[in-house]
């Protein structure tokens, strides 16, 4: 799918498809000669959100998609649902190309950019398919390009390369999370990432388990030692900004296959476990947007990928290891790997002096249950930062919740044997798991923990991944760059 903008006259059009509301759709067959066919048509349509109706002209515009309420003043969550509708009407017609003219519905607040980004990003979703391993795929939606008709440019040119790139980057995310899991494995996440270190600005190394027990990672090792499958530590470096200026780091948990190792999980839906590496596709498809937007900052993204599993020589509970910061931690519960492969992550990416930390990881079931799939969890141990990730949640339609990190849940992580236990008791266990990696969080470092196990993929007939959270993401790393 290719975006691009144009401001020719809805009058002198031509396109197989025109989607907009029902004052232009009128407008542009007057302009045409096809008036009478439409007013036929369109005749019982009645001009409410919700309702849409294709009406085939045969003109220079061909056809048009006319978008119920469009040319009324709508609310930016209405606004959002009529893109929406309208980017899943679209792909069901048989176009190649199509021209959206909806820059003249008011949206609350939304300007242009707004708009163009909510309709590219309902259309990017819509238009997604995977079926890499059906003999007979799915067909592909005929919609190659969309054009985007503005009246004024302004910073539409802007909104619209953006879009390409998120569209890029959303793509990633979903293919890695997608991936089986005897496929998609931390070597394979390796590869992909040295895909993006062609472009010039970009670095991709990697700490082998070799170099991360000379760095001490004891805890990423004790997950990954009970698979044949060797773990990874994945770095990019992207440098778009200015020498002096500080990173923003981005860490995602990429565990390809979580069978909960010695604390096995039980066999039902254990498949989903696949999509646990998700925190590591939204922070390299992240990356990958912000490489092609060609975004003015410095990023550095760091994934850690193993696999979780039993084995004679799989981690057990009770063992006690020692982590990168020097702290050892008991490991009650095999199945809370997440924090033990980015307790050593995050302690690693703070060598390269970040501004700024975020991790991204599918942690834990107990988000599902309080935060359910419609929003992300945000921790923060800072305001300004939580606030901006929440900001960028709104403006981007995928949204987050901040919860707390109060000292007073640190004790359920007490161990009688090391420093901190791996996991705290029943209650409130995604905040106790964010408790957990604060701990390795270094004083002065702005820092947020994204809790995503609900929101990065679906179960059920729906079953795939969502890519969330790179819309969030990718709108947080724009402002950091000052756009
Ligand atoms: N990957 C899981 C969390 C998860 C569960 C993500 C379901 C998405 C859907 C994580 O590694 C895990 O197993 N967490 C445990 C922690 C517990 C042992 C403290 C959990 O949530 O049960
Ligand atoms: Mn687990
Ligand atoms: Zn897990």
């Amino acid at each position: 799918m290719k975006f691009s903008l144009t401001d020719s006259d809805a009058g002198s059009l031509r396109t197989p498809c025109l989607v907009t509301s029902l004052k232009i759709a009128r407008r542009v067959a007057s302009a045409q000669g096809t008036r009478r066919q439409l007013n036929l048509a369109a005749e019982d349509f009645k001009d409410q959100t919700d309702q849409n109706l294709v009406v085939n002209l045969g003109g220079d515009v061909s056809r048009v998609l006319i978008m119920g309420g469009a040319d009324n003043s709508l609310s930016q969550a209405r606004f959002r649902k009529l893109a929406n509708q309208a980017a899943q009407a679209l792909l069901k017609l048989p176009v190649k190309q199509a021209v959206v003219a909806l820059d003249q519905t008011r949206a609350e607040g939304g300007k242009t950019p707004w708009k163009l980004q909510t309709i590219m990003q309902a259309v990017s979703r819509e238009a997604y398919r995977y079926s890499a391993y059906k003999s007979k795929p799915a067909p592909q939606p005929a919609l190659r390009t969309l054009r985007l008709l503005v009246k004024d440019r302004g910073k539409a040119g802007q909104a619209v390369r953006l879009g390409n790139a998120l569209h890029n980057g959303l793509a990633l995310a979903r293919d890695l999370g997608n991936e089986p899991p005897n496929v998609c494995d931390p070597a394979y996440l390796l590869k992909e990432a040295r895909k993006m270190g062609r472009h010039a600005k970009v670095r991709v190394s990697n700490l082998d388990e070799r170099k991360m027990e000379a760095l001490g990672m004891g805890a990423f090792l004790a997950v990954s030692k009970g698979s044949d499958k060797p773990g990874q530590m994945i770095i990019i470096r992207y440098d778009g900004g200015k020498k002096s200026e500080a990173p923003v780091a981005l860490v995602g948990k990429g565990i390809t296959f979580d069978t909960g190792g010695i604390s096995l999980k039980p066999p039902g839906a254990m498949d989903e476990m696949k999509f646990d590496m998700c925190g590591a596709a939204a922070v390299l498809g992240a990356t990958r947007a912000v490489i092609d937007a060609n975004l003015p900052l410095n990023l550095i993204t760091v994934v850690a990928a193993a696999e979780n599993m039993p084995s004679g020589g799989a981690t057990r509970p009770a063992d006690i290891v020692t982590t990168a910061s020097g702290k050892t931690v008991e490991i009650l519960n095999t199945d809370a790997e997440g924090r033990l492969v980015l307790c050593d992550a995050i302690t690693h990416v703070q060598s390269f002096k970040p501004k700024t930390v975020i991790d991204v990881a599918t942690l834990t079931g107990a988000c599902i249950v309080a935060l359910g799939s419609h929003a992300s969890a945000v921790y923060a141990n800072d305001d300004t930062l939580a606030q901006q990730l929440l900001a960028a949640g709104e403006a981007s339609g995928d949204r987050a919740w901040r919860m707390p990190l109060w000292e007073e849940y640190q004790s359920a992580l007490r161990s009688n044997f090391a420093d901190v236990a791996n996991i705290g008791g029943r209650e409130a266990g995604s905040v106790t798991a964010a408790c957990f990696l604060q701990r390795f969080v270094d004083d002065g470092v702005h820092w947020a923990h994204m809790d995503v196990a609900g929101s990065a993929f679906q179960g059920g007939a729906r079953k795939g991944s969502t890519g969330r959270p790179v819309p969030l993401l990718f709108s947080y790393l724009c402002g950091q760059a000052g756009l």
